[in-house]
């Protein structure tokens, strides 16, 4: 074998664990579920007014895994939702979505509301 076909193997091995390794590490290094939901658990708008509607609305299922709600603060579970746009995100929020009720159970909730309750769960600056 000659040197630069040797060296373009080792390159090409170095390069193959490298991606082997980062294959790996986005498995399982993410928070556990039980992590996640006491994240969930801690969290609040800081609005007096927001989180007074949070806690009796979206909270009981945002922070439940069993209702196959996107977690509090679980950005992970959000980016994707939040791949369809904001817009699209309201407008299932107030007509309701799969197990989820019309306006997320909070019948005083303005749009201005359910937007930002939306982004505070995804832990995304209101825009
Ligand atoms: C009775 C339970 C329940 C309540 C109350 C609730 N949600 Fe949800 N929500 C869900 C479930 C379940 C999903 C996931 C639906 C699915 O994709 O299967 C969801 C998904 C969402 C999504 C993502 C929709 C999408 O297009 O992916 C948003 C945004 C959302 N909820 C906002 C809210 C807001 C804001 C409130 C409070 C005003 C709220 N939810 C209250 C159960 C609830």
């Amino acid at each position: 074998m000659s040197r630069v076909r040797a060296e373009f193997v080792t390159t090409g091995l170095a390069v193959a664990i490298v991606l082997l390794s980062l294959a790996a590490c986005g498995n399982d290094s993410g928070p556990t579920l039980a992590e996640r939901v006491r994240r969930a658990e801690s969290l609040a708008p800081s609005d007096p007014q927001l989180a007074e509607k949070f806690g009796r609305s979206c909270r009981v299922c945002h922070i439940n895994p069993e209702s196959g709600a996107p977690l509090v603060g679980d950005i992970h579970a959000w980016n994707g939702r939040f791949a369809q746009g904001g817009d699209t995100l309201l407008a299932h929020v107030r007509a309701g979505f799969k197990a989820m009720p019309g306006h997320g159970q909070c019948f005083d909730c303005t749009d201005d509301d359910l937007r930002r309750l939306t982004f505070f769960m995804a832990q995304r600056e209101a825009r």
